[in-house]
């Protein structure tokens, strides 16, 4: 059955964490839309619930389970009640679970902060790579996406946990890009700026910043659904990098071509940051 299918986003047995809002509500979805089977892991199982009741009233296959990816046991377990709930062997993982921390510069964040984004974006990512990424190689067929964020290699002040979390999963996505070449199991990391999502309520975000931040999400946001579309078509492509938006593929170039030119920019940017917090 694996193998016979040469689009992954389809007819997929998919498990996303974070589903219960944003971006892996609509992978979540996208996916079920296409025939998925999707389970719907997030730390909030209400949340999750709910992204799998819509699924299910529209007619698509979903469950909820209640996972916390900072701990590795937990991720253990998602694997086996995937196994459980699922009709097929799970062939694509969405690493999507993440959480949002800025406005303090290092040395003032705190170090509880420090651990709690690094648990969770990084250590997250890294069991969901660890437990799954062999069962797909096993298999010879399937799909990883790892969400990052522009900020994993353009780091912007004043989010130092963020930035460093996210720096480490496109690091780690990009050795899994290697590590699974031949091996029929395709790696795709995203890569955004804003997205339309909970993210910046339910983060710790300090109250300085905020309303800087609700201005750009006002100004740049998009909505999830479109991410998700452009991400699983890359996924499908074989495509490693995904910067679903044109200030992504700006920012991405800056970086690349005129290196202090953004640094510069960057340190603007945290003057006028920290004159408005
Ligand atoms: N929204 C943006 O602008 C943006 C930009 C770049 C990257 N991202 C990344 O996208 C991903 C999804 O974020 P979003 O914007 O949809 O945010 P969101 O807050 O809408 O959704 C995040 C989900 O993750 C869940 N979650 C939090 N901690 C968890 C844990 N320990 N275990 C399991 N689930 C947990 C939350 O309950 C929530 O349902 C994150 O990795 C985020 O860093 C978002």
């Amino acid at each position: 059955m694996f193998g016979r299918n040469k689009t992954i986003s389809a007819n997929a047995s998919a498990v996303v964490t974070g589903a219960g809002s944003g971006i892996g509500r609509a992978f979540a979805e996208e996916l079920a839309r296409r025939n998925g089977a999707v389970v719907c892991a997030d730390i909030n199982l209400g949340t999750a619930q709910e992204t799998a009741d819509r699924i299910v009233s529209t007619g698509g296959r979903a469950w909820a389970v209640q996972c916390d990816v900072s701990v590795q046991a937990e991720v253990e377990a998602l694997a086996e009640q995937a196994d459980a709930l699922l009709p097929e062997p799970v062939n694509l993982v969405i690493n999507n679970a993440g959480v949002g921390v800025g406005g303090k510069p290092v040395g003032e964040t705190s170090m509880d902060d420090w651990h709690w984004t690094m648990g969770i974006n990084l250590w997250g990512v890294i069991h969901g790579c660890h437990v799954f990424a062999p069962r797909l190689k096993a298999q010879g067929y399937g799909g990883i996406i790892n969400v990052a964020s522009t900020a994993s290699f353009a780091a912007a002040p004043l989010m130092g946990p963020y930035n460093v979390t996210k720096a480490g999963v496109l690091a780690l996505s990009e050795t899994l890009a290697a590590e699974t070449s031949g091996t029929g199991v395709n790696v795709t990391v995203l890569c955004p700026t804003v997205v339309n999502t909970n993210i910046f309520t339910t983060g710790r975000i300090d109250a300085g910043i905020t309303p800087l931040m609700n201005r750009l999400v006002e100004l740049t946001g998009v909505p999830a659904e479109g991410v998700a579309l452009t991400t699983l078509k890359a996924l499908d492509r074989g495509q490693l990098y995904v910067l679903p938006q044109m200030d992504a593929r700006m920012i991405w170039r800056a970086k690349r071509y005129l290196p202090s030119v953004y640094t510069r920019g960057a340190g603007l940017l945290s003057r006028l940051a920290s004159a408005k917090a």
